[in-house]
Order: structure tokens, then C-alpha cells, then sequence
């Protein structure tokens, strides 16, 4: 067990050199206080036992015990933009319709045929009622009984006990959550502090742009984790540590449903850095290899050509030139917005399967859940952007699933960032191979920069526990 004397030795015990807090101070303009706060909390240091990812039963008790009583990602807004819209959300033994109703609110209903219980939808798209393709029995879109062919053979079935059961929803940011039980902490709770702190980002003006999944042979937990920790950058992503402070960053647990990584970009890695690099060759790396931000940039337009000045850092420079681009692309005023803020990965986790970045770039949002069991998981990739001030709400894209033998590479849509996740996805796939034949059986963390990893196991014990 690790001997912390206090929390602030703990604080210390990292990342020797530059830590985030250090490199925000060295940026022109400060991002909100609550990003340099530090909220390093020490979990332990107990190894986590292998079964968990791979054991139908340990997979059984998570589907019974937890995730019925957690608000899961279903849909965004914009997925279902208008009246009679439906989004179908399958996940840990349950299907729910996701439908717009008359008014503009939404409704979640329980995705089964009250008759023999056929599954009402496989898809996404919009319809004015609900018709079962096995006998006919159909609903309205507020989950009303519409008909039942040769009602006369039903006389005990009222239109009462044949409304669809609905689940409990909610709606904050353009995303939208179910929950199984009707019990338990509003959204707002159970997301506490980030309602807070995404006002700023305000994430219910943007729009899916882009949007791919894949199913990965991987547990849901195995998969989640390869995007919780920049640790494993070095080795994995070579092709960032130009511009990625991996070792720089910060890991904070703020609750318990809510961890973030806080990763600087537009300084060199630790683990290459060299005297003498220069700040111009950070810069031209990023634009290079950060797909979040540098696929944006448009080389026709005069700054695309990114010079840094003498004595400025790349943050610096990447700053004031993506203050211009986010104003000229989105419109409003930039000129405020930390260089935190346009560049860096603010990824943020909400358990179990809900893991949007923060900042005022193209945002990134992870999405992950079993399919249909513990041995492979459905992720997603999404994109949402803001929509450029003057202009009408475009609808969202759908989801481009890729096939069994492509590559997330194989999604031009993702730009570079598709061949970094297919970095990702061979060490998720080999590490739920490697744990079912591990002969120790125990998985090791890092004290500090697998925290977040640990946070998630031990929040899916209170719920395991109930
Ligand atoms: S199962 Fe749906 S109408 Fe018979
Ligand atoms: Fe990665």
C-alpha cells in the first residue's frame, strides 16, 4: 500500500517537472478557476481482480444491480429533431424507443410488443405510430394503444394496461439519458459540478458532425478505460508526443459518477522533450496529427500558415491563431477563451458510459456499453460542433457503424483521429484476451495516473453493494 502522508504529498507525487497547473500559468489568457483546481484524491492501490471484466456473472450483477439505476447517454437532441422521431437505444438487457412527442418533449418507451413481446423497432427514423410487424398490434407515439387487429378476440385488454411502460428521462446539454428506475438522483445530481461548468461550453448549441461506432472484443470497462488515461500515449500514440503533455496532465475525481483528464497539447512530452526543440516544430506537428483541431483549419484561408514569434510559446501561438478561426468558423467573440480551452483534451467521464470533452473546439463524445455481453462493447465516436451564429440548426448526422473487418480508420469522417483510435482498439482487444489467461489474475494501477480507473470500479461496487 502506498504511504501517502497527506493529500499533498499525494499531489506531489507525480509527473516530476511542469505540472498542468504550471502550464496553464505560462498561457496568455487563465480558463476558469475550476480547471486549475486540484481535486488529486488517492483511492488505493489494491490491484483489481481480472474477473471482473470477463465473468458473465460479474457481467449479470452489473445488468441486474447497476445499470438500471444509472442515467445512461441514450440519444442527442438533435437525433431526434422533430415530432414523431425516434431514436431506439438497446443496452445491458433493455431496449427503449426515444421518441418526440407532439408538444417537443420526450418520451422513453419500453421498445416491446405488448402482444408476444417482438421487439416494435430496430432503427432510428420517424413514424406516426408504432406498428408491431408480427401481428399488427400499434401505438401512438405517446406510447397510446392505436389498434389491435381483431380486437374482438382481446376483450381483456384495456387500452390502459396496454400503454407502453416508459422509463424515467432527462435532458441537460442537447444530451438525453434514460433510466431504468424511477428512483434516485436528478440528472442534475447525478452530474454535479459539470451543469456548472459546461455553461460556458454550452454543448446544447452544437450539433452531431460526425459519428461513428464499431463493436470492439472487448469488455465495456476494458474499452471505457483505454480513453481514461494519457499514460499509455507514449508507447501507444508516438505520433503525438510532439505536441502532447502526457506526463503533464492532471487526473481529478469530482464525485461519484464524475472523473476528468485534463491533457495539455502544444507542448512537447516529457518523455522527448530535448533542449533546444523548437516551439515552430510543436506547432507544425500538432496541426499535422491533432485531428480534433487541425482538420478544421481550411489552407485556403491566410492562417492556416501558424508562425510562431520570438520569444512566444506553441500554446501561445496555437492560442491567438485559434481565437481567429473559432470567430471566423463560428462566429462570437474568442478573443477571452483560454488557450486551455481551444487545445487541450478536457475529457471528461460520467459513469458508466458517457465521456464528453470540454472546451469551445469540435467536442469530442465517447460512449460505450455492452453488446450484449461481457466479452464485446458497442463504441461510439461522436463529434459535435457549433453551429455558426446566423445560421438555421442543421440535423444531426446518423451513425456510421463499421463493419466487423474495418478499421475506425476506414470512417474518413474521423480524419486522423480514426488510425489513434485503431491504435487503441489492438490494446483493448489483446487486454481482454490477456486477462482471461492472465495467471495472476489481478490488474495494476497507477497511483495517480489510473485513478480514474479505480473510481469507476469503486463506484460500481456502492452500486453492486445496494
Ligand atoms: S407480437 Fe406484436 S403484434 Fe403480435
Ligand atoms: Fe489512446
Amino acid at each position: 500500500m502506498a504511504d501517502y502522508d497527506s493529500s499533498d504529498d499525494f499531489k506531489l507525487a507525480h509527473c516530476p517537472g511542469p505540472g498542468w497547473n504550471d502550464i496553464l500559468a505560462s498561457d496568455d489568457i487563465q480558463p476558469p478557476a475550476f480547471m486549475a483546481e486540484d481535486h488529486a484524491r488517492y483511492l488505493g492501490s489494491e490491484p483489481i481482480d481480472a474477473a471482473r471484466y470477463y465473468s458473465p456473472d460479474f457481467f449479470r450483477q452489473e445488468v441486474e444491480k447497476m445499470w438500471p439505476n444509472v442515467w445512461q447517454f441514450a440519444a442527442r437532441e438533435e437525433d431526434l429533431p422533430e415530432a414523431g422521431d425516434y431514436v431506439t437505444y438497446d443496452n445491458a438487457g433493455r431496449s427503449y424507443l426515444i421518441v418526440r412527442q407532439e408538444d417537443g418533449s420526450v418520451r422513453a418507451f419500453h421498445n416491446v410488443c405488448l402482444h408476444r413481446g417482438r421487439k416494435l423497432k430496430t432503427d432510428s427514423g420517424s413514424a406516426e405510430q408504432f406498428v408491431c410487424p408480427f401481428h399488427g398490434f400499434a401505438w401512438n407515439t405517446n406510447g397510446s394503444l392505436r389498434t389491435i387487429p381483431c380486437r374482438w378476440d382481446f376483450k381483456h385488454l384495456t387500452d390502459e394496461k396496454m400503454q407502453l411502460p416508459e422509463a424515467t428521462l432527462a435532458q441537460w446539454g442537447g444530451y438525453i439519458f434514460v433510466r431504468d428506475n424511477p428512483e434516485g438522483p436528478s440528472i442534475e445530481e447525478y452530474l454535479s459540478p459539470l451543469p456548472e461548468w459546461f455553461k460556458r461550453w454550452k454543448h446544447e448549441e452544437c450539433v452531431t458532425v460526425a459519428w461513428v461506432g464499431k463493436v470492439v472484443n472487448a469488455n465495456w470497462k476494458i474499452t471505457m478505460e483505454a480513453f481514461m488515461e494519457s499514460y499509455h500515449a507514449y508507447v501507444t500514440h508516438p505520433q503525438l508526443m510532439p505536441f502532447t503533455g502526457d506526463a503533464n496532465a492532471a487526473y481529478h475525481v469530482v464525485g461519484d459518477h464524475v472523473n476528468v483528464n485534463y491533457t495539455p497539447f502544444g507542448v512537447i512530452s516529457p518523455h522527448i522533450e530535448q533542449a533546444g526543440l523548437p516551439q515552430q516544430w510543436i506547432v507544425d506537428e500538432f496541426r499535422k496529427y491533432n485531428g480534433r483541431s487541425a482538420d478544421n483549419y481550411d489552407p485556403e484561408k491566410d492562417n492556416y500558415n501558424i508562425q510562431v514569434p520570438d520569444g512566444q510559446t506553441a500554446r501561445q501561438a496555437l492560442g491567438a491563431a485559434m481565437r481567429q478561426t473559432s470567430a471566423a468558423m463560428f462566429g462570437g467573440d474568442y478573443s477571452g477563451v483560454s488557450e486551455s480551452e481551444l487545445l487541450d483534451a478536457l475529457v471528461y467521464n460520467v459513469f458508466p458510459n458517457f465521456a464528453p470533452w470540454g472546451g469551445f473546439m469540435p467536442n469530442i463524445v465517447y460512449r460505450w456499453r455492452p453488446w450484449p455481453d461481457q466479452d464485446k462493447c458497442l463504441m461510439e465516436v461522436r463529434v459535435i460542433a457549433r453551429v455558426p451564429e446566423g445560421q438555421p440548426r442543421p440535423a444531426g448526422v446518423p451513425m456510421h457503424l463499421l463493419g466487423e473487418d474495418e478499421a475506425w480508420s476506414d470512417a474518413p469522417e474521423l480524419g486522423v483521429l480514426g488510425g489513434v483510435v485503431d491504435q487503441d482498439t489492438e490494446n483493448m482487444e489483446l487486454c481482454h484476451e490477456g486477462l482471461k489467461v492472465s495467471k495472476n489474475q489481478a490488474v495494476e494501477l497507477g497511483d495517480y495516473q489510473e485513478v480514474r480507473i479505480r473510481h469507476i470500479h469503486q463506484t460500481i461496487d456502492k452500486y453492486l453493494a445496494k
